[in-house]
């Protein structure tokens, strides 16, 4: 047996997976093979990043040819053309106005990226004492200390300090009145009101941006309710602070259009993004930035002198853009965002057909996202890992947070997958 001592595997009981690992040896299309050759379906497209399933031929030829042609060039200073071809792909199908992008290697590094041109835009705009954030409890922005600090997941930040200061949270979406809704709920737009009451607290002129999921992932698939995100772009809009949308999750198709910011017709200012950027080949992050932000900052720099002291020494790495580039070709070829739009309605009504076991206390669930809440047992997120491993024991990789099921398929999922899922996640339930 290979020795597991050495490798701190993130968000995970270490002591416990050494004793009974979950090691994925392979992949082709919607499934995984693992270490005992058993063939799993993989619910969550990887860590819902592999959108058009595992594999792809043309991408890892594109990733191959990009290889043999130029392997990596200094970020700073220097560019290549991938990063322009691949930043104008992402211009074209984000919303009218958001034509700049700038890559990270992450969606953590995107977050922390985006904050530092939030407070650069006002400063070059005469209002540099604009340095507070908003964003929300149960959200997730990463875990580098500015996503940390905008998160709102109390295990993220109770053992690493203080954190920035500077963060209000608003209150989270999830409320009693909306249990069992299948997309947007009905109740709770008032939740944005949040964002007015931070701006009354602490002064018109002291906020640089918002920062929100618009449907939160990781902390159980959040929907946003019916009138939300309009009304935070309208507060947004009235006080001069910048509208973030996070996209990490969201992005590339998963809610039936290109962007949630498309699917619930709400403009942000900045958007950043990850993951089926490019399918989780290689790891790549981008900020999409609306043109406004792009000019004020660069004309604001001396002529010939820079403009943004920030940038990584992967930024726009040739391989990831190579691999992004191939996936957003397959993208539009595939017709893949509008897919999803068709394939959804199936995929929630076979989700939300789990509501008839009492261990289930909500559903909720949006184009290709679902959350299933557990009602917990013997403590917080204990009947969450012995679902997941009991999923596993079954044939299925699945996400869970604490005592939330998470189900994200890739966008490439036939009706068969989402059955075999919904079948699966039936009988390890009905074992409980
Ligand atoms: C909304 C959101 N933002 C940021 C991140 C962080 O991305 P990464 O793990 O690539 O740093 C994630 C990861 O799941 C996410 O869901």
């Amino acid at each position: 047996m290979q020795d597991l001592e050495n490798y701190w595997v993130p968000f995970t009981p270490n002591r416990h997976f050494k004793q009974a690992p979950r090691l994925l040896a392979r992949a082709e299309g919607m499934y995984f093979w693992n270490d005992r050759d058993e063939k799993l379906l993989d619910a969550c497209s990887g860590l819902f990043c592999c959108a058009l399933g595992h594999g792809r031929p043309e991408i890892i030829e594109a990733i191959s040819r990009q290889f043999s042609t130029l392997d990596y060039g200094p970020a700073f200073q220097y560019s290549h053309p991938g990063a322009f071809e691949l930043a104008s792909m992402l211009a074209e199908i984000t919303p009218a106005g958001m034509n700049h992008v700038f890559f990270a290697n992450s969606g953590s590094e995107s977050v922390d990226t985006a904050m530092k041109l939030a407070l650069l835009y006002h400063r070059t705009g005469g209002q540099g004492q604009r340095q507070r954030f908003v964003s929300r409890e149960r959200s997730y922005h990463g875990v580098n200390f500015g996503g940390v600090s905008l998160s709102g997941l109390v295990k993220n930040r109770e053992n690493f300090g203080l954190a920035l200061p500077g963060v209000a949270h608003m209150r989270h979406t999830w409320i009693e009145d909306n249990r069992f809704t299948m997309g947007q709920g009905e109740y709770g737009a008032d939740l944005a009101d949040d964002l007015q009451r931070c701006v009354d607290l602490y002064g018109t002129e002291t906020i640089a941006a918002c920062f929100v999921e618009p449907i939160a992932g990781s902390t159980g698939i959040l929907v946003p309710p019916k009138g939300y995100l309009e009304r935070l772009r309208e507060i947004c809009d009235e006080h001069d602070i910048l509208l973030v949308f996070d996209e990490v999750i969201t992005g590339f198709g998963r809610t039936g259009a290109a962007f949630a910011a498309d699917t619930f017709d709400v403009v942000p200012d900045m958007m950043t993004l990850a993951k089926a950027l490019t399918n989780g080949a290689i790891p790549m992050g981008a900020v999409v930035i609306s043109d406004d932000i792009y000019e004020r900052i660069t004309s604001s720099a001396p002529e010939q002198g820079i403009d943004l002291f920030h940038g990584y020494t992967y930024s726009a790495h040739p391989l990831a853009c190579a691999a992004g580039v191939a996936v957003q070709k397959i993208y539009r070829e595939e017709g893949i965002f509008e897919r999803v739009a068709e394939l959804s309605p199936y995929f929630l009504e076979r989700v939300f057909d789990l509501r008839e076991f009492e261990v289930i206390t909500d559903i909720r669930g949006y184009g290709l996202l679902a959350g299933l809440d557990l009602a917990p047992e013997g403590g917080a997120g204990k009947r969450g890992y012995a679902v997941l491993q009991a999923l596993y024991a079954a044939g299925l990789v699945v996400r869970v947070t604490a005592d939330t099921l998470i189900l994200a398929p890739a966008l490439i999922a036939e009706q068969e997958h989402i059955d075999r899922i919904c079948d699966g996640i039936k009988g390890v339930l009905r074992a409980l």
